[in-house]
């Protein structure tokens, strides 16, 4: 995944050295946010060209003839790199620079970490998209044909943050560029020595120099459990829940993502519909809990539990307004 600003800004580098030809053409389109749950109601194409004299070192000359409609052919739109850069989300910032994410993709996949992955042969469709997120430590390795192969971000709870360091060379290695943005309350994420998680964190990084390990701001925090409140009138603290990763995931994608596919997710009536089919809670762990069973009791624990249910219903209603579709199972539009 490209954070950096990517060919626009080599095209301006290649300009001041006036050493090759090429002709640079950038679209960039952003959705407008008019309201929070309102879907982008205007396009903006800022289209810049730039013609100059070049030779490319790296990689063989690009070179994108100026006539929009040809020019973006289906590759170049929906090649495997996301094609752009996208504007510093200051909501998630690097261990330990605090350098905001930068992000931005066409098309992110989602993959749960339910059991409902199993046996559909998702993997091949998945590893097709540009874009393909995780969650905590759900592993790849032995579930390929499944769930896929590739990693470009995983969104990690606090609480699995351990379990991620248990495998440290798998998950930040040298080669791994997977991004990682880790959520949790600012007990455990602080910065001043006393949050126990981001001093892992910030461990890890330096044992790993080149893992790319982001967290999720307080102000975020609180965005998120803001967002629940006003979707659901429910304050999360006073009725005793937490978010779920899935929660913050499904937050993320949408300010980072144009198009979002979302596999292995049950819908809100899923366990309450005649017929529904037995699955580990997780597809990594044969033999545990159903997920319904596990989904039911959450919701309804007193304290301590995530709403995953209730969650479910807010993506119901924000599917209507966002680019985001259900695979295995699928989910109608309502
Ligand atoms: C990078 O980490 C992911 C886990 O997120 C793993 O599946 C993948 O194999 C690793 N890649 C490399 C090149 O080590
Ligand atoms: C929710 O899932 C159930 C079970 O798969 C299905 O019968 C129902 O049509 C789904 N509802 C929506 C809105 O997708």
């Amino acid at each position: 995944m490209r954070l950096e600003s990517g060919r626009v800004e080599r095209c301006f580098r290649a300009h001041k050295n006036k050493r090759f030809t090429i002709v640079c053409v950038e679209i960039r389109m952003a959705w407008m946010w008019k309201r929070k749950s309102l879907i982008a109601t205007s396009l903006i194409v800022a289209v810049s060209i730039f013609v100059v004299v070049v030779n490319y070192s790296e990689k063989p000359y690009f070179l994108l003839q100026p006539v929009f409609g040809q020019t973006f052919s289906n590759r170049w739109m929906f090649s495997k790199q996301p094609y752009k850069a996208f504007k510093p989300h200051p909501g998630y910032v690097s261990v330990p620079k605090q350098e905001p994410l930068k992000l931005h993709c066409e098309l992110c996949s989602i993959v749960s970490s339910s059991g409902q992955m199993l046996g559909q042969a998702a993997g091949p469709k998945i590893d097709r998209s540009p874009c393909i997120w995780r969650m905590n430590n759900a592993p790849t390795r032995g579930f390929e044909n499944d769930v896929g192969r590739r990693t470009t971000l995983r969104v990690v709870s606090h609480t699995s943050v351990p379990l991620l360091l248990q495998k440290p060379q798998h998950f930040f290695g040298q080669g791994n560029d997977t991004v990682y943005v880790v959520w949790g309350p600012l007990r455990n994420m602080r910065k001043d020595g006393k949050g126990i998680v981001y001093n892992m964190l910030r461990q890890a990084v330096d044992n790993y120099p080149h893992a790319r390990i982001y967290i999720t701001t307080e102000d975020r925090m609180n965005y998120c459990d803001m967002v629940f409140k006003k979707e659901t009138g429910k304050d999360r603290i006073q009725s005793g829940s937490y978010l779920s990763t899935g929660w913050f995931t499904l937050i993320l994608a949408m300010d980072m993502c144009k198009e979002i596919h979302i596999y292995g997710m049950i819908n809100d009536t899923y366990c309450k519909t005649e017929g529904n089919k037995k699955v580990p809670y997780h597809y990594y762990e044969a033999g545990s809990r159903d997920e319904c069973e596990e989904y039911l009791l959450h919701e309804s624990a007193p304290y301590g539990g995530h709403r995953f249910i209730t969650e479910k219903s807010v993506f119901t209603k924000w599917a209507k307004t966002h680019a985001i579709k259900f695979f295995n199972p699928s989910w109608h539009k309502l």
